[in-house]
């Protein structure tokens, strides 16, 4: 029942099990067996036909015959790296029971995977996308996982526009061909049809979309999350991740110069900063509101597309993540690791948005197409750092061997049978958010402010930056074929800028539309459900 005493190095000392050290070794087959030849296969004659009793030619070519598993649907190309967290003092104990964040002794153990979202594995790294900055934290609690965008705000509001999204932007369904043509018609199409993308639109074409390096790098958790402490009060959070050596961008000459020379640039820096010793290091604060002030500001807490301005809610700083150590294996580690948002430890807790509420289904949905079973939580990097019991003992590629008959619950016969935990003894209890109302497919009406932040971004540009994102804009408009598309996207960036919406038409032959408006754009419809329930007619 004790829990395990958790160090900087105890994921380590896991994962050293499963290393395999061959050297001064004989080669050996899957069972064990010494081979002695492995260059040529077992023929009827030196130049005959192969014999199936080879059964090393079969094992070879079998194995590599399956080396791959799919890509992730997204974030398929990404780089992983060893390290720690932790807090400078025990000042989060006001807000989170979780240790991991209030116990400035613990050095907790993590495996980060920074990534891009759109291209597939073999990708170039420094083409203009969002950067995911996901992170597994080994708590003596168990795994947290923080799941977060180099951009703290995201392109839709409900979890059921996501699919929509990535077909979106992914290649074409016909020709597989990525941004060449159609394709940046495709996504700006959807983009200029959803009118709640344009706060995310502004950080895409801006400098924050081609980062420098991922040492360079800022992280955030997007949503709003919940804290919850000892007395179970429970607080609404932002997570932020910040790099010490502060955050920087290439400029888009020099990204797409370098996609062709290096499309590995990101990946290399990463890896050569760790071997060199020069370890990425990021600080983590957090936004916190109390629930009482939820519904003060001018936006919704529950709406991705918002940030809380730093003005109102200013950081907290809870510590320091050091990453100092490189993976041993890509596949092994890298590839394998499956983060999810639903991977919570006590004191931290999710919120109603419906864009969070959707991704706690993906996730292990997805890992379960990614990893041909369910069981991939006991590959060596996902393994909680904890011990786990339960009666999920079967499926394809179980590792552990659960031991005795009883493998439900309840049970009074034994045999290594897990018990329940108290709440005082670490279990996660559900934060208990009073929930009632009307079943409805709907936006709330609470999120339909969809330029005031753009605006806000806008204007917290230097020149320069100004100057970046109207080259962005008529580079990416300017590959789209449909006056129609560029003339909508013009028409809401004329509702979060006047010079800006100039700016960009002059560069991609059209006029600036007069009295645009977002219904214009036929998106309202679906929230025929919502005006219903005001008027109270459900
Ligand atoms: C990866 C779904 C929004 C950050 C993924 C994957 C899926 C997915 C299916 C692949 C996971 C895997 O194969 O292991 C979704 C859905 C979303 C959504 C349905 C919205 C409804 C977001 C947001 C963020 C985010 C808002 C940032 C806050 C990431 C990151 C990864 C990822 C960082 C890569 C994790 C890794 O490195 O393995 N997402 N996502 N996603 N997502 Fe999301």
């Amino acid at each position: 029942k004790t829990k395990p005493q958790v160090d900087e190095h105890s994921k380590d000392r896991q994962l050293e099990s499963f290393r395999e050290n061959p050297q001064d070794q004989y080669m050996t087959t899957d069972q064990g067996v010494r081979i002695n030849h492995t260059d040529d296969s077992l023929k009827a004659g030196s130049r005959g036909p192969l014999v199936m009793e080879d059964f090393h030619f079969r094992e070879k070519m079998t194995h590599f015959d399956h080396e791959s598993i799919p890509e992730r649907v997204v974030h398929a190309r990404g780089s992983g790296a060893h390290g720690y967290f932790q807090p400078y003092n025990d000042s989060m104990k006001e807000y989170t029971k979780a240790k991991f964040l209030t116990d400035p002794s613990s050095k907790t153990p993590v495996f980060v995977r920074f990534s891009t979202v759109v291209g597939s594995r073999g990708s170039a790294d420094t083409v203009r996308d969002v950067r995911g900055f996901a992170t597994k934290f080994y708590t003596e609690e168990g795994n947290y996982d923080l799941v977060g965008n180099n951009i703290p705000v995201f392109f839709i509001q409900d979890a059921n526009k996501f699919a929509d999204l990535v077909h979106s932007i992914k290649p074409d369904p016909d020709n597989e061909i990525p941004q060449a043509s159609a394709a940046h018609d495709t996504f700006w199409d959807f983009a200029s049809l959803m009118p709640e993308i344009n706060h995310m639109i502004m950080w895409v074409l801006s400098d924050r979309a081609i980062p420098r390096s991922f040492r360079m790098m800022d992280g955030f958790g997007v949503h709003t999350f919940r804290f919850i402490n000892e007395a179970g009060k429970s607080r609404f959070v932002k997570f932020h991740w910040r790099p010490m050596l502060g955050a920087h961008s290439l400029v888009w000459d020099e990204a797409q110069k370098l996609a062709g020379k290096d499309p590995d640039w990101l990946r290399r820096d990463l890896w050569d900063a760790i071997e060199m010793g020069d370890y990425p290091e990021f600080e983590l604060s957090v936004q916190i509101v109390e629930e009482e002030d939820e519904f003060k500001f001018d936006f919704d807490l529950l709406d991705a597309t918002k940030i809380i301005p730093e003005e109102l809610v200013p950081r907290k700083p809870i510590g320091k993540m050091v990453l100092n150590r490189n993976p041993d294996n890509f596949f092994a580690e890298t590839e394998q690791v499956a983060f999810h948002p639903g991977n919570l430890v006590p004191g931290i807790d999710v919120t109603n948005d419906p864009l969070l509420q959707g991704r706690l289904f993906s996730y292990i949905d997805t890992q379960i197409n990614r990893f041909s079973s369910a069981n991939f939580g006991e590959v060596p990097i996902n393994r909680p750092v904890t011990t786990v019991h339960n009666h999920q003992g079967a499926g394809f590629m179980r590792q552990t061997i659960n031991k005795g008959k009883a493998n439900y619950w309840p049970n009074s016969i034994g045999g290594g049978c897990p018990m329940m935990a108290p709440e005082n003894q670490g279990a996660f209890v559900h934060h208990m958010e009073r929930v009632e109302g009307h079943k409805i497919r709907a936006r709330s009406e609470s999120f339909n402010d969809h330029y005031s932040q753009a605006t806000l971004f806008w204007n917290s540009m230097t020149a320069t930056e100004k100057k970046h994102i109207i080259k962005a804009a008529h580079f990416e408009l300017g590959k789209v074929e449909s006056e129609e598309i560029r003339r909508r996207m013009v028409g809401h960036f004329s509702k979060v800028s006047k010079e800006l919406a100039q700016k960009v038409a002059e560069g991609i032959g059209v006029d600036v539309p007069e009295n645009f408006n977002q219904e214009s754009t036929g998106h309202y419809e679906a929230n025929e459900a919502s005006q219903k329930m005001k008027k109270g007619q459900s």
